[in-house]
């Protein structure tokens, strides 16, 4: 049922307050608490495909941030023919809306038999990876209809900084700033209307460039694999300190670049990126805090999210980014819940 919305993704993009607000309260009142320390390992190794891989860039942030175990996030389809040297010393932690993606399953299950403990978020309750796994972090988005990953991104990333803090000596102060984030979505989802406005303008260009650094830098990787899989415009996201190192190259009057810049330990270094795209004659599309009238001016487009602090930035900077994508692909006529080419749960290779 899609309650008065025209497509399951816009519906699944508003219930993002209630996903994420439902993930908190479903790890805190379940006790949820993995029966091992983070601590105690040598490694984390996140594992993951598309959007879940993008979760488990932020995770490896928090992660690193507030346990201090050196993470890898790896692309499952990647990590079954490498060589990585995975034992009893590494926690696996396997990131899967459906639980069923073979890679990811099949990743997992190859670190489990050579000795590694693993942990897996996962949306579908009794699915696969759930089931295989040694300990499972359930999301509480509910089930999501639409095949682009929207309120199981936001949950997910809900359970991996949830996960990260469970041994930080402030964890109750770090889970009263997370119980915040709800009510902040639900006020950045009042931009949609000016986004809509945007997409009109934006709709028929051919290349979109997407940048961020540290935190949203992920979160540059999703807006365009947002923008291309239902839209099917080319599109690519970058590390912002990136962009001089080739992508520069692409830069005329006719690219817009989407840039994320809310006020974190790298905005100078953003703001510096976006001078650059301007003196190429890019179009800057800024996404930042509201009331940031120094990056406003800097951008030929603003939409401010509201102000929040830095660790969950990324829960409000994806947001216009789905929007974005959404009304764009709404407005060239797309079957937007069920593009082309794709499936919900990828189970071949
Ligand atoms: C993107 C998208 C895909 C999935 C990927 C992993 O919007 O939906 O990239 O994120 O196929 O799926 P799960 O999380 O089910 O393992």
């Amino acid at each position: 049922e899609k309650s008065g919305f025209k497509h399951f993704m816009l519906k699944e993009i508003y219930e993002q307050p209630k996903a994420v607000g439902d993930t908190i309260r479903g790890l805190m009142s379940s006790g949820e608490e993995p029966p091992f320390s983070l601590k105690s390992f040598r490694r984390i190794l996140i594992i993951a495909c598309g959007t879940s891989y993008h979760a488990g860039l932020v995770g490896k942030f928090w992660i690193e941030k507030l346990a201090g175990v050196p993470t890898e996030v790896v692309y499952a389809s990647e990590f079954r023919y490498g060589d990585f040297p995975v034992g009893e010393e590494d926690l696996i932690i396997g990131v899967s809306q459906s639980g069923e993606t073979i890679d990811t399953k099949f990743a997992v299950n190859f670190a489990r038999e050579r000795g590694a403990r693993t942990l897996s978020i996962v949306n579908v309750v009794g699915s696969s990876i759930d089931r295989e796994s040694d300990y499972t972090l359930h999301t509480h988005a509910g089930p999501e209809i639409g095949v682009a990953a929207t309120k199981t991104f936001t949950a997910q990333l809900a359970a991996l900084y949830f996960l990260a803090s469970t041994e930080h000596p402030d964890r109750y102060k770090l889970l009263e700033e997370l119980f915040k984030v709800p009510a902040r979505i639900e006020r950045t989802l009042e931009k949609s209307e000016a986004i809509e406005k945007l997409a009109d303008r934006y709709m028929n260009r051919r290349d979109f460039l997407y940048l961020g650094r540290y935190l949203s830098y992920p979160i540059a990787l999703e807006g365009a694999l947002k923008l291309k899989e239902i839209s099917y415009i080319h599109a690519e996201g970058y590390p912002a300190g990136e962009m001089k190192h080739g992508p520069i190259a692409l830069i005329d009057e006719k690219m817009p670049v989407v840039v994320l810049a809310p006020q974190d330990r790298v905005y100078d270094k953003t703001l510096a990126n976006i001078e650059e795209v301007k003196t190429r004659k890019g179009k800057v599309i800024g996404v930042g805090f509201e009331g940031d009238d120094k990056l406003e001016k800097l951008c030929n487009e603003f939409i401010g999210v509201p102000p929040i602090e830095e660790d969950f930035t990324p829960f409000l900077t994806v947001v216009p980014l789905q929007l974005l994508a959404y009304h764009i692909a709404s407005k060239l006529g797309l079957d937007v819940d069920q593009p082309r080419n794709l499936a919900k749960t990828v189970t071949v290779e």
